[in-house]
């Protein structure tokens, strides 16, 4: 049975093997003469889109990973942000391709990459799953985007509210439970 708080799927999971194909193409033909790259995966949203797209690729690349936490709401982060896991790798000289899940206000990647740019790598880029245009707060643009979507909240493919959700095989809308246990409108 369909779980009530989840609403509108945006983005199913064959258009998601689609566009992961697509990208991994497209980032294999970039990266002919730039490799190895050096995926860094940001925990833990980006885990199944990191799985996918790497193996759509056929250059030589490794794979290493972060985890951080944006100080803000549940819902809304403030860009001040704190590095929970750091990288075991040393990235100076290195092509480093960082792996995303969403992008929404940037507050997040912008500190990120500030970061990762002082540690001197040979190139920098970022692929992101999802962006949210309408919520940009910051001049950036990731290199490689799957999509863009509205302004809502969307779990499934590795992105959670709370933990829970990230196995949904597709992107949806989560819906706002109602005070009555009733599920209301989408966010
Ligand atoms: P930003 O700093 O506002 O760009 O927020 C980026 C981070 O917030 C992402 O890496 C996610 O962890 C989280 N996030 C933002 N929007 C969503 C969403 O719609 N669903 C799940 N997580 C989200």
């Amino acid at each position: 049975m369909r779980d009530p708080a989840i609403g509108e799927i945006l983005v199913q999971g064959d258009e998601l093997n689609r566009r992961v194909s697509q990208l991994g193409t497209q980032i294999t033909a970039d990266y002919a003469d730039r490799s190895p790259v050096v995926l860094v995966g940001v925990l833990k949203g980006a885990l199944f889109f990191l799985a996918d797209l790497m193996r759509r690729l056929d250059v030589p690349c490794e794979v290493d990973f972060m985890a951080v936490a944006s100080y803000g709401s549940a819902t809304q982060s403030s860009g001040v942000v704190r590095i929970l896991k750091d990288l075991d790798a040393v990235i100076e000289d290195r092509h480093v391709l960082v792996v995303e899940d969403i992008v929404d206000s940037g507050l997040t990647l912008q500190y990120l990459l500030r970061n990762l740019r002082a540690r001197g790598p040979a190139s920098l880029e970022v692929c992101a799953l999802l962006t949210k245009p309408a919520r940009s707060k910051v001049e950036l643009e990731p290199r490689y985007v799957g999509f863009e979507i509205p302004n809502r909240f969307v779990v499934g493919y590795g992105l959670d509210h709370e933990e829970r959700h990230r196995n949904l095989p597709f992107v949806a809308t989560l819906r706002q439970p109602e005070p009555g246990g009733g599920s209301g409108a989408d966010w």
